[in-house]
């Protein structure tokens, strides 16, 4: 594994909020959809960011993307100031962060043949001749499991798994550091997601490349995350190693999560979510998630939880190491499953 000293992504206290207009004579609102979220993406590692339907998932993927610019906070790429760089280094970061999308029938071109697709990036960005470029063409379709005769195909007719090796593909031609991969699997089914996570994990181990990885399926998650972001309504709610979140998750949240994963939670601590998720343009004061939270009390309602160290991750909860809930998980913490897992990372620096 890459011991990179500097990280490929290292996302500080970053924030996007939208302007939203509701009707002619009601005054604009503002949202919150990315409330200060922190992180760091090692090279060759994946951090999975998790989190129901409208918490600021894709949000996050455009900031990192640099599709938008972050409204606070800062970013860097390869120890590069994304946000202040100059014209000339944006478009040379650009390269280096890819985005691969859910949908792969909206992001390829219907009028586009597989070859020139793969092309594409190729031609606009090096000076690699036709030949040159159709060579890489086709040792890429082949990495990512795709028949030399598929070249001159286009889009529809493939099916949408190997639309999504496509839609790799064509990431990874300018050998990106990152790969932001937004509800991959989301739209394959269950057989051909397993194909594609595995497809991931291995052209991982040959180029290096780290993901930031997208879903709102822990079971999708949970092979190829080295780290887990628990997100809810633009916040971080829990994050840090997969192993030790999986094993023993402290925030009601992501213990909701998982026990609402099939095969994932265990049905004596299953914490089922109450209601609907709350509207970002008022989100509750204090904890964001106390609206649907167990255990929230006066405290939870009225002061919003910072995130804080406690045993080996960062979780946002008052309560968390002393709620009833977290102390049914603490006798023997299960941290020998965890342990073999854990990687470097968490081991040494
Ligand atoms: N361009 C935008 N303008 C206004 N609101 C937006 C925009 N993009 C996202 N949002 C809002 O931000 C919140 C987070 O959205 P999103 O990042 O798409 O969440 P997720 O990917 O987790 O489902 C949602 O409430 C969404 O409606
Ligand atoms: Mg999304």
């Amino acid at each position: 594994m890459s011991q990179n000293p500097v990280p490929v992504v290292e996302a500080t206290d970053l924030k996007r909020v939208y302007t939203v207009r509701r009707g002619m004579l009601a005054p604009p609102a503002t949202l919150q959809a990315v409330g200060g979220i922190s992180f760091t993406l090692a090279a060759g590692r994946t951090l999975a960011v998790v989190g129901e339907s409208g918490c600021g998932k894709s949000t996050l993927a455009r900031l990192v993307t640099m599709i938008e610019p972050p409204s606070a906070g800062s970013l860097r790429l390869g120890g590069i100031d994304a946000v202040h760089a100059t014209h000339d280094a944006r478009a040379r970061l650009r390269r280096v962060v890819q985005l691969v999308f859910q949908n792969p029938y909206g992001s390829l071109n219907p009028r586009k043949t597989i070859g020139s697709i793969l092309a594409e990036p190729l031609a606009i960005n090096t000076e690699l001749d036709a030949g040159e470029r159709l060579s890489r063409v086709g040792e890429m379709m082949r990495r990512v499991g795709l028949r030399p005769e598929h070249l001159g195909r286009y889009p529809h007719m493939f099916s949408g798994g190997q639309r999504q090796r496509i839609a790799i593909a064509r990431a990874l031609m300018l050998q990106p550091a990152v790969v932001v991969a937004d509800e991959p699997v989301s739209a394959l089914d269950v057989s051909i997601q397993a194909q594609v996570l595995n497809l991931l994990a291995d052209l991982q181990r040959e180029f290096g490349v780290a993901y930031l990885f997208i879903s709102h399926d822990l079971a999708v998650v949970r092979h190829i995350a080295d780290d887990v972001l628990v997100m809810y309504l633009g916040l971080a709610m829990e994050q840090g190693p997969k192993a030790r979140i999986f094993a023993a998750p402290l925030h009601p949240y992501t213990q909701a999560l998982l026990a609402s994963t099939p095969g994932l939670g265990s049905a004596e601590r299953r914490i089922v979510l109450r209601g609907e998720l709350p509207s970002p343009l008022a989100p509750p004061s204090g904890c964001v998630f106390s609206t649907r939270c167990p255990h929230a009390d006066e405290r939870c309602r009225a002061e919003r939880p910072v995130l804080r160290p406690l045993d080996g991750r960062l979780v946002a909860c008052h309560y968390a190491g002393l709620s009833p809930a977290a102390e049914a998980k603490a006798p023997g913490t299960e941290l020998s499953e965890a342990r073999p897992l854990a990687r470097s990372k968490e081991a040494g620096a």
